[in-house]
């Protein structure tokens, strides 16, 4: 078995922050959401390709140096070919049928379960589906017998949603689905490929617990707090000489004494937090610094930025390097 990860979007809706960092290695619960979404293949898939674009060369260099799990794989496109595009220049080698993960999602899901439902229906695609309130950002499934799905509308005005399960950002799919996307071109698979699979069973997998579309500030947030919830945030304790709840992710190298920590927090490497200085709900991220007596709660620190003494920064999103 082999997986394909999307991951050559643009993250246009975590601006500024990445404008330098490409959302899959922000880290949330001590480490990138990509991480994360890799821990969800089973033991013993054999290789992972990566179809890589906006900052390919970032994504590269850093699955190099920290390889995942499983042997991953980079397949740069050298323009954006939407996500379909992606399928089809890096599934030459995939094997049928393949795991197709999102890049940036975060659920609970056994995605060996979802093989094996796959495998019992036969048809060309199982798709995991969430169950959301707003369905207006995504693909919207409706259902028929045994969570066939018989339609599927992509970024559907309300009144024209069919259901309330969405496409989750995370399949299993024939390789046949990989010959049906055009080749040569920017495509969306959503759009332009799905609807004309569903005549060769495309079928849904509910997803049972949490799942987050980690692409905005406030749901990247929620996402790392579904994360330590669900005990996937590493032991948790806060820094040395800080006072505090946590759970804290910190890497290495992070330096708190006399600050204090509130729920859901990752400092990345080289982090300070002055004393005097609180952080919660937060994404700190590499060399950062949050000065004496600082306020930091549900923010996105990006690296090297620095929050001056006795300011506060409340449901903000810091670029590399910013100070306030
Ligand atoms: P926004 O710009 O904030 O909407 O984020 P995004 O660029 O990641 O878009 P979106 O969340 O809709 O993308 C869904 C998934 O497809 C993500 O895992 C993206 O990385 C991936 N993706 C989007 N466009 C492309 C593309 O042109 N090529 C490849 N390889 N992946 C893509």
């Amino acid at each position: 078995m082999k997986a394909l990860v999307l991951i050559g979007g643009f993250g246009t809706r975590l601006r500024p922050l990445t404008h330098t960092v490409p959302k899959q290695l922000i880290p949330i619960a001590g480490k990138p959401v990509l991480y994360h979404v890799l821990d969800l293949l089973p033991p013993g898939v054999e290789e992972v390709a990566l179809a890589t674009g906006y900052k390919a060369e970032m994504i590269d260099a850093y699955v190099r140096a920290h390889p995942p799990k499983c042997p991953v794989r980079t397949v740069p496109e050298a323009e954006p070919l939407g996500t379909g595009g992606g399928m089809k220049n890096a599934g030459g080698a995939m094997s049928d049928p393949f795991y197709l993960l999102n890049s940036d999602v975060i659920a609970a899901v056994d995605l060996a379960a979802v093989l094996a439902h796959h495998s019992e229906r036969g048809g060309i695609g199982t798709m995991c589906l969430a169950e959301v309130a707003d369905t207006r950002p995504y693909g919207v499934a409706a259902l028929g017998p045994d969570d066939r799905i018989t339609a599927f509308v992509e970024k559907p005005e309300p009144e024209q949603a069919p259901s309330h399960w969405i496409n989750a950002g995370l399949a299993v799919w024939s390789r046949a689905a990989l010959d049906a996307i055009p080749p040569g071109r920017a495509v969306s698979f959503e759009r332009e490929v799905v609807p004309n699979l569903l005549p060769q069973g495309l079928y849904g997998f509910r997803l049972a617990r949490y799942w987050e579309d980690a692409g905005t500030p406030e749901r990247l947030l929620n996402a790392q707090r579904m994360l330590f919830d669900d005990g996937r945030g590493g032991r948790g304790t806060i820094p040395r000489g800080a006072l505090g709840t946590g759970p804290v992710a910190a890497a290495p190298g992070t330096t708190a004494e006399g600050a204090s920590f509130g729920k859901y927090v990752t400092l990345g490497a080289g982090v300070l937090v002055e004393p005097g200085a609180h952080v919660e709900n937060s994404i700190v991220m590499d060399g950062a610094r949050v000065q004496k007596d600082a306020f930091v709660s549900s923010s996105i620190l990006g690296p090297r930025t620095r929050v001056h003494p006795g300011h506060r920064v409340v449901g903000q999103t810091l670029g590399e390097a910013a100070e306030i």
